[in-house]
C-alpha cells in the first residue's frame, strides 16, 4: 500500500451529520489515572490511536491489566503505589508528548531507573521543560542533550512537595507536576498559565485533595498527596482538535453545511471557535451538557460568504495551540490582513508548526510573513492554485499530513501528501470520515 495520498480535485459542497473519535488528551489520562486507580475502570469511545496505545502498553509494563470487551476498554489498576517497578524498565512513548511527560511524573517514586524513550520526532522535543520541576520533588534525571529523549528516571521514596510556575500554558508540564504531587508528601504548589484542565477535572470529579482557583491568565493549583484513587468509568466525548480539520474544510467549503457530533467543548479547548466566531464564522454548540465537569455539545458550522481578518490576541493561543496550522488555512482566504504573535510554542510540537505553516502557504501562493514566533497572512478571498505541491520529510507530524488534505480539498492544485501513516497517532480514521463527506 502507498504511503502517500494525492489528491487533484476540490471538494463539492456538502451537508452531513459526523461524528469524530474520542478526545486524544481524555483517552491518555483516562488511561493512567485507571492504571493507578483501586479497582475496574471502563471506557467508551477511547481513541484507538497509537498515541492511546502506547499509553495501555506503557501501564501494562507498569503491572495494570487492560483488555477490550464490548467495544469498551477496561483497565484494572493497581493502585496509586502499586507500580510493579521492574529492572531495566524501558517505557516506549512513541510520538506522544502528552504520554511521555505525563508519565514522568508519575514514574518519580520508581526504586529502580526507568528509560523512557520515543520516536524520531518526541526525540527532538524538550523534557527539561518536565525533568526540572520533578526533580525538585527528589526524583533524579538523566536526559541526552540535557534536554532530550531517552531520558533515565531514579526515583525516591522520600519524596517533598514543591512550587512551581508554570508560565508557558503546557497542560502537559502542569498535569506531570500534578501527578508528581499525589506522590509527595505534603502541598505542592502551581501556579499555571490557562491551558486546558482535563487533569483538573478528573482530579476534582474522583475527588483527590486538589483545589483550583482561578484567577484571569493563571490558575493556582494546591494538591497532596494521595493513597488511593476510585476507579473511574468514562463515556470519552469526540476531539475538538480532530473536528477542527472538518470545521476548517466547511469554512474553506462554498455552501456547505456540517455537525459534529458530542464533541468536548471545554473552554480551554475552544480557541478555534473564539477566533473563527471574530472571523465572522457562524458555529454554534446545540445539545449543551456537562459530562464530569466536561462541556460537551454538538457543533453546527456553516460555510460563510466572506472570512474576516483577525489581529488574533495571544490569550487564545493556549486554548488553540493544535488548532492553529487549519486556523492559518482560513486566515489564509480571509478579506484582509490577519496577524497571530507570540506562538513560541507552535514549533516545539510534533514539528515546527510554525515553519510548515509558513511553507505550505506559500507553496498555496499566500502571501505571508513569518518570523520566530509570528505570522503575518495577507488573505485573500480567490485564493487558489493549480500548482503541484509535494508535502513530505516533516517527521510525520499527523497534523500538518490533515492540515495539507484539507488545504488540498480547498485551494485545487494537484497534492502529494506522504506519510499517510502519520495520522495513526491522533485520528487514524481521518480519510474515512472525509470519504462520507463526498458520498451523496
Ligand atoms: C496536550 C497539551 C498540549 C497539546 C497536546 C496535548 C495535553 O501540549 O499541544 O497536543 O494533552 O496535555 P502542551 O501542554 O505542551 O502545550
Amino acid at each position: 500500500m502507498p504511503n502517500k495520498i494525492v489528491l487533484k480535485k476540490k471538494i463539492s459542497s456538502f451537508y452531513k451529520k459526523i461524528s469524530i473519535p474520542g478526545d486524544k488528551s481524555i483517552s491518555i489520562r483516562w488511561v493512567l489515572i485507571s492504571s493507578l486507580a483501586n479497582g475496574i475502570s471502563k471506557a467508551n469511545n477511547l481513541l484507538m490511536s497509537e498515541d492511546v496505545t502506547a499509553s495501555i502498553q506503557a501501564v501494562k509494563k507498569l503491572g495494570a491489566q487492560v483488555i477490550f470487551k464490548n467495544n469498551s476498554c477496561i483497565i484494572r489498576g493497581v493502585g496509586p503505589k502499586g507500580y510493579r517497578y521492574k529492572k531495566n524498565l524501558v517505557i516506549n512513548a512513541q510520538n506522544s508528548g502528552t504520554l511521555g511527560r505525563l508519565i514522568s511524573g508519575i514514574l518519580i517514586d520508581t526504586p529502580t531507573p526507568i528509560k523512557i524513550i520515543g520516536d524520531k520526532s518526541l526525540s527532538k522535543r524538550d523534557f527539561k521543560r518536565v525533568a526540572k520541576p520533578l526533580s525538585k520533588f527528589g526524583a533524579s534525571f538523566k536526559l541526552r542533550n540535557n534536554s532530550n529523549l531517552p531520558l533515565t528516571i531514579k526515583g525516591s521514596k522520600n519524596l517533598k512537595s514543591i512550587k512551581f510556575f508554570e508560565n508557558k500554558g503546557s497542560a502537559q508540564c502542569k498535569s506531570s507536576v500534578i501527578f508528581g504531587a499525589i506522590k509527595s508528601e505534603g502541598k505542592t504548589i502551581i501556579k499555571a498559565k490557562k491551558s486546558r484542565n482535563h487533569t483538573e477535572l478528573l482530579f476534582k470529579y474522583l475527588k483527590l485533595p486538589i483545589e483550583v482557583k482561578e484567577n484571569k491568565n493563571f490558575d493556582t493549583i494546591e494538591i497532596c498527596k494521595v493513597n488511593k484513587i476510585k476507579p473511574i468509568n468514562y463515556k470519552i466525548p469526540s476531539d475538538i482538535s480532530s473536528a477542527a480539520f472538518f470545521i476548517a474544510l466547511t469554512v474553506l467549503s462554498k455552501k456547505s453545511k456540517l455537525i459534529l457530533k458530542n464533541v468536548n467543548v471545554n473552554p480551554t479547548r475552544t480557541g478555534i471557535i473564539v477566533i473563527l466566531r471574530e472571523m465572522g464564522i457562524k458555529i454554534s454548540f446545540i445539545n449543551k451538557k456537562i459530562y464530569k465537569g466536561e462541556l460537551i455539545a454538538d457543533i453546527l458550522v456553516m460555510s460563510p460568504k466572506i472570512i474576516k481578518s483577525i489581529n488574533c490576541p495571544s490569550k487564545f493561543n493556549s486554548s488553540a495551540i493544535d488548532e492553529f496550522l487549519v486556523i492559518f488555512l482560513i486566515a489564509a482566504k480571509a478579506n484582509g490582513v490577519s496577524i497571530f504573535k507570540n506562538l513560541d510554542e507552535l514549533n516545539k510540537k510534533e514539528s515546527p508548526r510554525l515553519m510548515w505553516a509558513s511553507k505550505i502557504l506559500k507553496m498555496i501562493g499566500a502571501k505571508v510573513i513569518t518570523t520566530k514566533n509570528s505570522i503575518k497572512i495577507f488573505g485573500n478571498p480567490q485564493l487558489e492554485t493549480n500548482k503541484k505541491i509535494i508535502i513530505q520529510n516533516y517527521l510525520k507530524d499527523h497534523r500538518v499530513f490533515m492540515t495539507s488534505v484539507i488545504a488540498a480539498l480547498s485551494f485545487g492544485g494537484e497534492w502529494h501528501i506522504h506519510d499517510k501513516d502519520s495520522i495513526k497517532s491522533s485520528f487514524p480514521n481521518f480519510l474515512e470520515i472525509l470519504n462520507k463527506l463526498n458520498e451523496r
